[in-house]
């Protein structure tokens, strides 16, 4: 697909996507994974993406990188722009390159990113090697250092370990040594704490944070824990079935949910927001199967504020003038009967 859908001013973003939408293919089943989803992210900006299992968070982000399910015919429409490029018309090499170099990942299971069979220090000199241009030794040296900045003790000793000789809290570490190896520009963490107990989750994401501090990276975590929200996002997006149903600055959204689904899900984290919520509650219902979707609004069938139109109505993200900066929520019933100022 062309870029030209996107405008100059979103130029500066590291990286770009646009009305994508992602429909997915196996033998027995066409999925829209993904419907007509757009969001950006600059140097030294942390965008969260929150949604519940099988929302689309993997997908959206990952998929214009090539990173799709194994297995599962791809469609891909709208566009997508890294490094000035359009990802979505790029040759299959070229996305290889940028991928490796451009784009650090920090998958969820680590062990599925390294090698079991290579020692872990290798495989980060090969990445330095590779993608920062070093000599052997010098790429030996970045590895050691990688492997200190991520908080690894006795990085000499753990350069000549595998994999399965680390704990899954040094593990998940080396995986972000790993993804910084190439001196990537945008770092994606997809759900890199959610294997780990809630004192290393808390170290790894202040390790995110002090890298992204130090190198002015742009990041893109994936995640469903409220509470890393507001430690590390600027800006929040919240995505259900595949559409986008809010977007903004992360402490608008947390502290000023708009949309039905995103009231759900915060109301749903004991004591995040004390006044309001009492207790857990989850919001009743599954998500829909999303094989077989109507017209309209996918939250239909969960929402309170359900009105008959939403079952045919596509709810467009529109712009709220609320908060502190730009928002955009997809619900014309709340904005309309809460006199919310939009448009
Ligand atoms: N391997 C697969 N085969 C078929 N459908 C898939 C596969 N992986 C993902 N999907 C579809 O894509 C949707 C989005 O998946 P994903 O992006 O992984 O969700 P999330 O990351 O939010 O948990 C899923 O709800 C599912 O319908
Ligand atoms: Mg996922």
């Amino acid at each position: 697909m062309s870029d030209s859908t996107l405008s100059p001013a979103e130029a500066r973003p590291v990286y770009a996507v646009e009305s994508l939408v992602i429909d997915l293919y196996t033998p027995t089943l066409s999925v829209r994974a993904v419907d007509g989803a757009s969001f950006h992210v600059a140097p030294g900006e942390t965008l969260a993406v929150v949604g519940e299992s099988g929302s689309g968070k993997t997908v959206m982000t990952l998929g214009p990188l090539g990173l799709l399910p194994e297995g599962v015919a791809v469609d891909l429409r709208g566009a997508a722009r890294a490094d000035g490029r359009d990802l979505l018309t790029m040759s299959a090499k070229d996305l290889s390159a940028l991928r490796g170099g451009y784009f650090g990942v920090i998958f969820q299971d680590p062990i599925s990113a390294l090698n079991p069979m290579l020692k872990i220090g290798p495989q980060l000199a090969r990445q330095a090697e590779l993608y920062q241009g070093l000599s052997p030794e010098a790429a030996r040296k970045e590895a050691v250092s990688l492997l200190a900045r991520s908080g690894i003790p006795d990085p000499e000793d753990r350069f000549n370990r595998y994999p399965h000789e680390l704990s899954g809290g040094m593990l998940q570490r080396a995986m972000i040594a790993l993804a910084l190896a190439a001196r990537p520009r945008v770092l994606i963490a997809d759900e890199p704490t959610t294997a780990l107990d809630a004192t290393v989750q808390a170290q790894i994401l202040s390790l995110i944070r002090q890298i992204q501090k130090e190198d002015g990276i742009a990041v893109i975590l994936i995640t469903h824990d409220i509470g890393a929200v507001s430690v590390l996002a600027d800006r929040v997006m919240v995505l259900y079935a595949g559409q986008v149903a809010e977007e903004g600055v992360a402490v608008d959204v947390l502290t000023d949910p708009i949309h039905p689904y995103t009231r759900g899900l915060l109301a749903s984290v004991p004591d995040f927001r004390s006044e309001t919520a009492v207790g857990t509650r989850e919001i009743p219902g599954l998500p829909p199967n999303q094989a077989s979707l109507e017209a309209g609004c996918r939250f239909v069938d969960r929402c309170e504020r359900a009105r008959p139109g939403c079952r045919t109505r596509r709810p467009e993200l529109t712009a709220v003038r609320r908060g502190v900066a730009a928002r955009r929520v997809a619900c014309p019933v709340v904005l309309e009967e809460e006199g919310i100022a939009h448009g």
